[in-house]
């Protein structure tokens, strides 16, 4: 049995929870290793939509254990939100959601520092999504952050929460002229979502030791996108996770030996929510038309997506760093009314051509984009079972796309419904679930 890695390859937003969905049949344990409500994984099932920020995409399969693993950040309040309105919805909780006793917490003075630090920044703000996942990072690195396990012992909860306030509180009234909190307005609440999660906190590394150990295959479920990563995105503009595929051995306990791929999700086009480079980046009509056809418009805030051509440098590099041996490549349909269709194959740098993504800020913020551009199909590509199905010119597409980065395409997605969905034969993915074998249409 494979133990999978399933990431974004971009800025985020790259479709992974419909992946994810769609690969859930063939494992038997979802993890989510980073991140925190600060995702949003948007899965269509038949006429339903469901937008999963914190719990696996794969609690939408009956029976599937979902465990939220040690290097998630958890707010409490969003998740028991979350876990009522899948309750609501039919979704049995008990006996397949568990969280780990180490995935640290998000407490009210994280997204209050996180507004607080943003206005400061000025033109150099992030554009957070506010949900105070930086600050709970912040505090796990800094070695005062409160855990799940310390949620359930009310004595050393309460002691770390008064420390924890009486800085905060500090940093929020002296540095940002921000309100600021008393404990007990955070210990109440806080106790009470104790006991409402306490049934569902447990030491989720070993268990995934002795669910592998007996056989059972593991997806481990990656949130935002390469690009983001702490230490290998566009720093400082990125999330404060381990996005990459490193991040799922640190965050949940699973050593690296016992993973046995990785698979990377990227658009057709990309897209970035907040600020910081992205060299492919479009403007007015031309960004506007993706951005409507493909209904880029964040999952947690609302906002309008930055919208652009492929970049196959950021391509090739998420390749790389995550050792991915195969990509899904989603929402192939939102470019079928495109005439041209442009692919970044470099970028120019003081008359430099450049065809790695570079590290330095300053070059990114500058790097013009070299284009190579492909005819579009014009026809609709929605309903294509296999590959053949595709306009040429389609699969002419995912040809050079795949030429450019470097790996096969495993799955090509051309609509949010899990039916749009043509499965590659002789892909590593088959490979990793014989099963698929059997879907293959
Ligand atoms: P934070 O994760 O809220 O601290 O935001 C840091 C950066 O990551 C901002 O540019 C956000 O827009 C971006 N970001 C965070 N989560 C997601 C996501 O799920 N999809 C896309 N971008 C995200």
């Amino acid at each position: 049995m494979s133990n999978i890695v399933v990431l974004g390859t971009q800025w985020g937003d790259e479709g992974k929870g419909k992946v994810v969905d769609v690969l859930t049949p063939y494992v038997d344990v979802v993890v989510r290793y980073q991140g925190g409500n600060n995702a949003g994984h948007t899965v269509v099932v038949g006429r339903e939509k469901f937008v999963l920020q914190s719990i696996p995409s794969g609690i939408l399969h009956p029976g599937r254990r979902c465990l939220i693993g040690c290097g998630v950040v958890v707010d409490p309040a969003s998740l028991i939100q979350e876990m009522e309105s899948l309750v609501q919805r039919g979704i049995v909780l008990d006996g397949n959601l568990f969280i780990s006793k180490n995935a640290h917490l998000i407490l009210p003075y994280h997204p209050a520092l996180d507004r607080a630090s943003e206005a400061k920044l000025g033109n150099r703000r992030i554009g957070t999504t506010g949900k105070g996942v930086g600050p709970a990072y912040v505090d796990k690195a800094g070695r005062v952050g409160i855990r799940m396990a310390d949620l359930l012992d009310e004595r050393l909860f309460r002691e770390k929460l008064e420390y924890n306030v009486t800085q905060k509180n500090r940093l929020l009234r002296d540095i940002y002229d921000a309100p600021t909190f008393s404990v007990e307005e955070i210990l109440i609440p806080y106790l009470r979502f104790a006991g409402w999660l306490a049934p569902y906190i447990t030491d989720t590394a070993l268990l995934l030791a002795r669910w592998i150990d007996a056989g059972y295959s593991v997806l481990f479920e990656g949130a935002q996108g390469t690009m983001l990563d702490v230490d290998h995105g566009t720093y400082p503009y990125i999330t404060s996770s381990s996005t990459t595929a490193g991040g799922a051995s640190t965050g949940t306990g699973v050593p690296p030996t016992k993973i046995d791929g990785v698979f990377g999700v990227s658009k057709a086009y990309t897209t970035r929510v907040g600020g910081g480079p992205f060299p492919t980046e479009l403007h007015g009509e031309a960004a506007e038309l993706i951005r409507v056809r493909g209904n880029e418009y964040g999952a947690v805030t609302g906002r309008p997506r930055r919208c652009g051509w492929f970049d196959a440098v950021v391509g090739r590099y998420a390749v790389r760093l995550n050792g991915c041996e195969a990509l899904a490549l989603t929402k192939l349909d939102v470019l079928d009314q495109c005439d041209v269709i442009k692919v970044c194959t470099g970028y120019r740098y003081e008359g430099e051509l450049l065809t790695e993504f570079p590290v330095e800020e300053r070059i990114w913020a500058a790097a013009e984009p070299v284009y190579e551009e492909l005819s579009g199909w014009q026809t609709s590509t929605a309903g294509a079972r296999t590959l053949g199905d595709l306009p040429a010119k389609a699969r002419q597409y995912l040809d050079r796309l795949s030429e450019l980065v470097g790996v096969p395409f495993g799955l090509i997605s051309t609509g949010a419904v899990r039916d749009d969905t043509i499965l590659c034969e002789d892909s590593p993915l088959t490979g990793w679930f014989p099963a698929l074998r059997s879907s293959l249409r």
